[in-house]
């Protein structure tokens, strides 16, 4: 059978994965690329390292020219994460000639310009549906199923690790912390778990789904976006008590001809199916005005899965059918217009509010004064008893031994600004205590 000598450059969590896939079930592949994938080289930092996957004799190696130099290597899946030296080693693998498989969102949110240029400029491929929803198929949708659409909007769970930490606290009762740890145990977290927890993940992921589906060009960090790391385990179950639960949500939305697009943790409807994706699991809602809605949901992070659409994409790749995609798609092309969002402020919605606070005579007054003035209407407002569950360590008492009570609020609805306002104010008074917590809640 006619082999395609391809090459991984990173051997962690999802280059593990990967070679398994190819060393151990060949059979597979081939049928599907009526070609046998030869694993000839794998580069990592460290080839001391003891591994988890076993790899034939000479194939480890420490040296990027054992694979640009060898020019019977065709393909080559890039699963180095970070920005340096992954998109000096990206660029010089395509000046080499190789056609290159990534699963690194970073690098494509980042320099996904300056790639695909050189790439087109040098006729390579590239490809990288392992870097958005890790093993759900959602670029080959978006950008080949679903074109006769106009993407209306994609609402979408984008990061395994957050979704993981959420429903370990929600359903576990596990501390923050201990979630985070477990699943960089379980290797859905990145080296530095930063950008997992505090949305920039879900957001790069947002705009490389939002260029291909919407068409427009926007620079991931314009996107506005709060993450998980400053929740308290106890907003997890206020929200459950009030009927949904929370996740971070990454929002891209056509409203007229303005795109609205934020991530930020949310209160979803419970019963809805973004409400009930649990775990590492990621999920995309996205509407299209000919074929309607159209979910997809699968794990989002981990070796296998990631495996799995990395090796798809190898075999895309091997057999040609990635390079017609890459050349037909024009992906952050000079001609790819760029789009300002539309203004944060003005997103309309409503809100969860959830604050401590003294708990004494005319707090609540000040509280509703300030919502007042900015024009926000409160649906409901709820002063839980002083409590001190398994979960929430935080001190009931403050250090003069005034008693601190949490006070949840949801309001009709209004607009991001008036809303991050009344925050602002409230975090200004003295009878608030660490920070008020805003999520937006969606039916
Ligand atoms: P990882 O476990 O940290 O593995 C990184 C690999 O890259 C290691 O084998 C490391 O070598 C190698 N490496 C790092 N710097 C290198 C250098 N300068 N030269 C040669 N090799 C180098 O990372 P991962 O979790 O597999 O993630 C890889 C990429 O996939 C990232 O971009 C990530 O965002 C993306 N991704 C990950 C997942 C997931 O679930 N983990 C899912 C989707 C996408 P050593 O082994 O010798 O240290
Ligand atoms: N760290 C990422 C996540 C890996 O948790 O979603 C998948 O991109």
């Amino acid at each position: 059978m006619e082999k395609t000598k391809v090459a991984l450059v990173g051997m962690g969590t999802v280059g593990s994965g990967v070679a398994k896939l190819l060393l151990d079930y060949g059979d597979r592949t081939a049928r599907h690329a009526g070609r046998t994938l030869w694993l000839e080289k794998v580069l990592v930092r460290n080839p001391e390292r003891v591994r988890a996957v076993e790899l034939p004799d000479g194939v480890l190696t420490s040296s990027l020219e054992e694979i640009t130099e060898n020019s019977e290597i065709k393909v080559v899946a890039q699963l180095i994460g970070g920005l340096e030296p992954a998109r000096t080693i990206m660029l010089q693998l395509l000046e080499s000639g190789k056609d290159v498989v990534t699963a690194n969102k970073a690098l494509l949110a980042e320099h996904g310009p300056e790639l695909f240029d050189r790439a087109r400029e040098l006729g390579r491929s590239i490809a990288f549906e392992a870097a958005v929803g890790g093993g759900i198929p959602i670029i080959t949708p978006l950008s080949q199923c679903l074109t006769a659409n106009r993407i209306e909007s994609i609402h979408a769970i984008l990061n395994g690790t957050s979704n993981f930490i959420l429903d370990q606290m929600d359903t576990r009762g596990s501390s923050y912390d201990s979630a985070v740890q477990r699943a960089q145990e379980l290797g859905y977290a990145e080296a530095d778990p930063t950008m997992d927890v505090d949305g920039s993940d879900a957001a790069q992921k947002l705009a490389i789904l939002a260029h291909i589906g919407m068409g427009l060009k926007i620079h991931w960090s314009e996107i506005p976006c709060r993450g998980i790391d400053s929740l308290d385990p106890s907003d997890l179950q206020y929200a459950r008590r009030l009927g949904y639960r929370v996740k971070l949500l990454a929002t891209a939305q056509m409203v007229e001809d303005d795109l609205e697009l934020h991530v930020a943790p949310t209160l979803v409807k419970m019963g809805t199916p973004l409400s009930e994706v649990h775990g590492a699991y990621n999920a995309i809602r996205v509407v299209g005005d000919a074929v309607g809605k159209v979910f997809f949901h699968g794990m989002g992070a981990g070796q296998m899965p990631t495996a799995s659409a990395v090796v798809a994409d190898l075999i895309d790749t091997a057999v040609g059918r990635a390079a017609i995609t890459f050349r037909t798609l024009k992906l952050w092309s000079e001609n790819t217009p760029r789009v300002t969002p539309r203004q944060y402020d003005q997103v309309p919605g409503r809100y969860y509010l959830r604050m401590r606070v003294l708990d004494e005579p005319g707090v609540m007054a000040k509280l509703t004064d300030v919502l007042g003035r900015q024009g926000v209407s409160i649906a409901s407002i709820i002063q839980h008893e002083e409590e001190t569950t398994a979960t929430d360590t935080s001190p009931a008492k403050d250090t003069n031994s005034q008693a601190i009570v949490p006070i949840v609020i949801m309001t009709h609805e209004t607009k991001e600004g008036a809303l991050r306002k009344a925050v602002e104010e409230f975090d200004q008074l003295e009878c608030v205590f660490g920070g008020c917590i805003r999520m937006p809640v969606r039916e």
